[in-house]
């Protein structure tokens, strides 16, 4: 039976409209909403920002960006034209309550509407943001509002905008958006782990050696230097994505699918991740900042020569940290955390390296150079799958040899079709009002306290980063620092 799309009603406000994340991201994500018939005619979409354009203006600036950004074969001229016509602008500057009350006339004809208020802007706008759409009376019970990371810099300033936004809006009311929880592969983690008898009972310290979580990207600084060099691997990615992706693989079984009670359990891994300080930050930390060298072919420069650095910077382009968790479960296992840009490949993938045998019978096992205990390789992009390494017979008489083989589940494969980008589903969510995939206050705080530790440690133990050569997997220190407890990084072992 084919499922009935349910059609939303709702009037959507993009601030930083004309931003690089907006064109890049949010309004192809919304183009997907109208091809694939998600909206309701009634359902208007603005762009919000402080320069000055005209509807019509704004529309075509859209348009050229969709047809660059929208995935191949998915623009279409009439589905456009469509979408367009739910499109218009407002200019708004954040402190000027002006743009905001054109806004309200706006809006105001139907003030009952489930509103998304989308703050694709510099954090040290939202509060201003909020105020005036509070005091123009655009901030109602069926208004919610979407705020892009980073929020704030450390804890004491993740807090402030906390506060601010706090007084205008229910926690339930904010969408702290963490794009990383949108994919389908993330997601899917959930599914994998709550959804299939088979992995949980060995989900633990018992059965499971060490996690590895990979998040690498080809990609430099991309034009945006001043930003990142300000922000680093460690505020940039790991405060936000690998921590999240850590709580999705360590977390307690939610009871059930609700935003609390999936929150509540990623809090709880959060806080039992032990701190890194002055006393373990050498043995747990190596921070990497990337050379001139060569990816996928091509010559690249170097951090401090990319445009707009300052060669003096002594910001992280890589971070690999061995982390660990006290609890039952999970007591004495490292999670190994590593990313970092300019490194050989866009490969992102969660390693969960079970234990070998506890008693080998295959005499030559253990000294063929690719034996391996078994393991699951959740592959998030590109490839999104799942290999399951298990030890196999090599075929063939005399004497038995054993090769592990792997079990591939090909997303692409099996399912067909394109997988959605995060943002869709994200945009959906925060839609329908269902913050689960979005990031709880409580939450951002702790990973904050966390990172603010290590940020600290580093400071106070003169630790600046390690030179890397562009196209290779970071520093050396980070190959010894899983290497100093008789373990490789996955790329080593294959699969
Ligand atoms: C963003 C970071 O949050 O995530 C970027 O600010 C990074 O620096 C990006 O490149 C990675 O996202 P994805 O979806 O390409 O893995």
């Amino acid at each position: 039976m084919k499922q009935r799309l349910k059609h939303r009603i709702a009037d959507i406000v993009i601030f930083g409209g004309t931003g690089d994340l907006a064109l890049r991201k949010l309004f192809p994500a919304l183009y997907e909403m109208e091809r694939t018939g998600r909206f309701d005619d009634e359902t208007r979409i603005f762009g919000a920002s402080r320069s000055e354009h005209s509807d019509e203006e704004f529309r075509s600036k859209l348009e050229e960006a969709g047809q660059k950004f929208i995935p191949k074969g998915e623009f279409d001229a009439e589905i456009w034209k469509k979408f367009a016509s739910r499109i218009a602008y407002v200019q708004v500057s954040a402190g000027d309550e002006a743009g905001f009350k054109v806004l309200y006339e706006k809006l105001s004809d139907q003030p009952d509407r489930d509103r998304v208020y989308y703050f694709s802007t510099s954090p040290s706008l939202f509060a201003d943001m909020a105020f005036n759409l509070k005091k123009v009376g655009l901030v109602t019970p069926n208004s919610r509002v979407v705020l892009e990371k980073p929020l704030g810099h450390d804890l004491e300033s993740c807090r402030e905008i906390n506060g601010q936004i706090g007084e205008v809006f229910e926690e339930n009311q904010i969408f702290r958006i963490d794009h990383y929880l949108g994919k389908e592969t993330v997601q899917n983690l959930m599914i994998l782990r709550f959804a299939n008898a088979m992995f949980e009972p060995l989900w633990n310290s018992a059965h499971i050696d060490h996690v590895q979580i990979t998040v690498g990207e080809e990609v430099g600084v991309e034009g945006r230097w001043s930003y990142y060099d300000d922000a680093g691997a460690m505020r940039d990615m790991v405060q936000n994505h690998m921590l999240q992706l850590l709580c999705l693989v360590a977390m307690e079984p939610p009871y059930v699918l609700d935003q609390d009670a999936v929150r509540d359990e990623k809090v709880k891994v959060l806080k039992a991740l032990q701190p890194i300080n002055d006393s373990n930050i050498d043995s747990s930390t190596v921070r990497g900042q990337y050379r001139k060298g060569a990816v996928g072919g091509k010559e690249v420069p170097g951090y401090l020569e990319e445009e707009g650095a300052n060669v003096d910077s002594t910001t992280e382009t890589f971070v690999a940290i061995r982390a660990e968790l006290n609890n039952w479960r999970w007591a004495g296992v490292p999670f190994y955390l590593r990313t970092g840009k300019r490194l050989p490949k866009r490969h992102s993938e969660i390693v969960i390296q079970f234990r070998d045998v506890p008693h080998q019978i295959f005499p030559l096992a253990k000294s063929m150079t690719n034996y391996q205990a078994n393991k699951l390789v959740l592959r998030l992009q590109p490839d999104d799958g799942i290999h399951l390494v298990l030890n196999n017979k090599n075929p063939g008489p005399g004497l038995v040899r054993l090769r592990p083989t792997a079990l591939n589940l090909s997303f692409a494969e099996a399912f067909g079709g394109r997988s959605p980008d995060a943002y869709e589903r994200l945009l959906l969510d925060a839609i329908d009002g269902n913050n689960t995939l979005f990031v709880r206050r409580d939450e951002q705080d702790i990973a904050w306290q966390w990172v603010d530790a290590i940020q600290e440690a580093w400071k106070n133990n003169h630790i600046t980063p390690k030179g890397y050569t562009s196209g290779t997997w970071g520093p050396s220190a980070a190959i010894a620092l899983i290497e100093r407890d008789g373990r490789t990084w996955n790329e080593e072992a294959g699969f």
